[in-house]
């Protein structure tokens, strides 16, 4: 990416004091300035409720950056460097004043460069402030310039299909689209942007990425995390609305999108709104054989005993919320027509993994004795997004010896052995994206609103219909059998990597 360093940027954070700042937004923004890719002027707005001196709160995002950073501990000079642009101003979202010292700001910062800076107002604050923080950035005329005022906006966006209809149409009848940048982080991701890159610049897939020759796609992201000290939240949430609605429905787009003409980014997005547009849609009836959910009970991980979701701090005894989501759902289009697509994910599983595999259909007509093919097994493409980053596809092969025995091998491009050097945090590569105004990476209000969609039936249905099995996994397991059977009943199963081996166990 070619960067403008002359072109002078201000990060407006709202919430500077939480954790995701702590954790993730500095620590980017510091990389990107280690990386040389920060502006030669720019500076750090930073917005909260609690009072606290610059000083204190410098040192307690060197203490992030030291925990978090992907490079490490930073080295004081450039901290000192990068920390000089850094200031904070206590001051309540509902409070004018807050506005009227931010523009004051902006004012100063602008006579001292001499030019008109980038403002990114980035909103790390909880969804229900996104209005009202909008309404007053209006008000204050403090993002009226749509070429150089944007506004980052962290999920959720919404809980459900009206509330994020509601909160796409304030923002839009404020700011322009073009202004806006909702984010999901896996797009940030380097291997989860690469699925672009491998389907459309690799000419020989594109003969055989269609229903005539995959038979399945399983999309599996699974965390050996619980749901930690954000029960408050989760409790709200469930599986669904924090990771299928968005991270997991943005991979399945990558995965199922017609190739766009140009990488521009309406045009990318366009395609991924084609693909949501052809799910189809889940009737009351369908959901039971389609979706599956679960919460998990307590267990043992790596030697730790874990609580269940039940006992975890914020959340209710009696919680009807869903920690595992599996679904099995259809693109109705001509390159997808009758391939099922399985998802699922879950806190507390076996291991953390973010992985799609791909199967592709059987020989037509097999030559192998029986004797030869004992360990058979169709070809499988594994795009591998975390731990591991690599792509690997699984072919049939002759064993070494005198006899024709096949088994399954492992092509494999590893970032690790091929680039040897750390790929970049999604949070820098889309904070870099928000500098540059490039949205190819940030969903669109439609796409949101799509997603939502899908997702309504069974939202409704599983809000409104307890669950009488919760807990029905245990901590350290795949899920509930219920996610096995899901599959199962197709003749397939749960595709999963072993971390230390590498080798396929399904
Ligand atoms: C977040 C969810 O969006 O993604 C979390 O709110 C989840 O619950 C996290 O743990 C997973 O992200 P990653 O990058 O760790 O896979």
């Amino acid at each position: 990416m070619i960067i403008d360093r002359s072109q002078p940027v201000l990060f407006v954070i709202f919430g500077a004091t939480g954790d995701l700042n702590w954790r993730k937004i500095n620590p980017a923004l510091y990389n990107l300035y280690l990386d040389k890719f920060m502006p030669e002027q720019f500076a750090i707005y930073g917005n909260g409720r609690s009072p606290r001196s610059n000083e204190d709160m410098r040192a307690h995002l060197l203490e992030g950056v030291n925990t978090f950073s992907r490079q490490g501990k930073a080295d004081e000079t450039s901290w000192q460097l990068f920390s000089e642009n850094m200031t904070y101003h206590p001051g309540d979202l509902k409070d004018d004043k807050t506005y009227t010292t931010l523009a004051k700001y902006i004012a100063d910062c602008t006579k001292k460069w001499g030019k008109d800076p980038i403002v990114i107002y980035y909103m790390a604050v909880s969804y229900e402030f996104f209005p009202l923080i909008a309404q007053h950035l209006k008000d204050h005329k403090l993002a009226d310039d749509v070429s150089r005022h944007r506004l980052v906006i962290e999920k959720p966006f919404g809980k459900d299909l009206d509330s994020a209809r509601a909160l796409n149409q304030l923002l839009c009848g404020l700011f322009d689209e073009s202004q806006i940048y909702r984010i999901d982080h896996y797009l940030g991701k380097e291997t989860v942007q690469n699925i672009l890159a491998f389907r459309f610049a690799n000419s020989i897939l594109e003969p055989i990425w269609n229903r005539n020759y995959i038979q399945h796609v399983q999309i599996s992201v699974t965390e050996q995390l619980g749901v930690g000290g954000r029960g408050s939240y989760y409790e709200h949430a469930g599986a669904l609305r924090d990771m299928v609605q968005n991270h997991i429905l943005q991979l399945l787009c990558l995965v199922a999108m017609e190739t766009p003409i140009n990488f521009q980014a309406d045009e990318v997005r366009n395609r991924k709104v084609d693909v949501l547009r052809s799910m189809r849609p889940f009737k009351p009836e369908d959901i039971k054989k389609n979706a599956v959910r679960g919460q998990y009970s307590e267990g043992w991980i790596e030697g730790e005993k874990v609580t269940g979701y039940r006992e975890e701090v914020q959340v209710d005894t009696q919680s009807n919320t869903e920690t595992f989501a599996a679904i099995k759902f259809f693109i109705d289009n001509w390159r997808w027509d009758g391939v099922p697509f399985y998802v699922r994910t879950g806190k507390r599983m076996h291991q953390s993994a973010s992985i799609i595999s791909i199967q592709f259909r059987d020989v037509p007509h097999m030559v192998f004795p029986d004797a030869a093919i004992d360990n058979w097994r169709q070809n499988r493409l594994i795009i591998s997004i975390q731990p591991e980053m690599s792509i690997r596809l699984q072919v049939q092969a002759k064993r070494p010896g005198l006899e024709m025995v096949l088994n399954t091998v492992d092509m494999v491009f590893n970032y690790d052995g091929t680039y040897g050097s750390e790929s970049p945090e999604a949070y820098e590569t889309l904070l870099l994206d928000t500098m540059e105004g490039d949205q190819t990476l940030f969903m669109r209000g439609d796409q949101v609103e799509a997603a939502w969609q899908i997702l309504m039936p069974i939202l409704h249905s599983w809000e409104t219909k307890k669950s009488i099995d919760f807990p029905n996994y245990n901590a350290n397991t795949w899920g509930p059998e219920t996610a096995e059977a899901l599959i199962a009943q197709d003749g397939f199963h749960w595709y999963s990597i072993s971390p230390t081996s590498h080798q396929t166990k399904s």
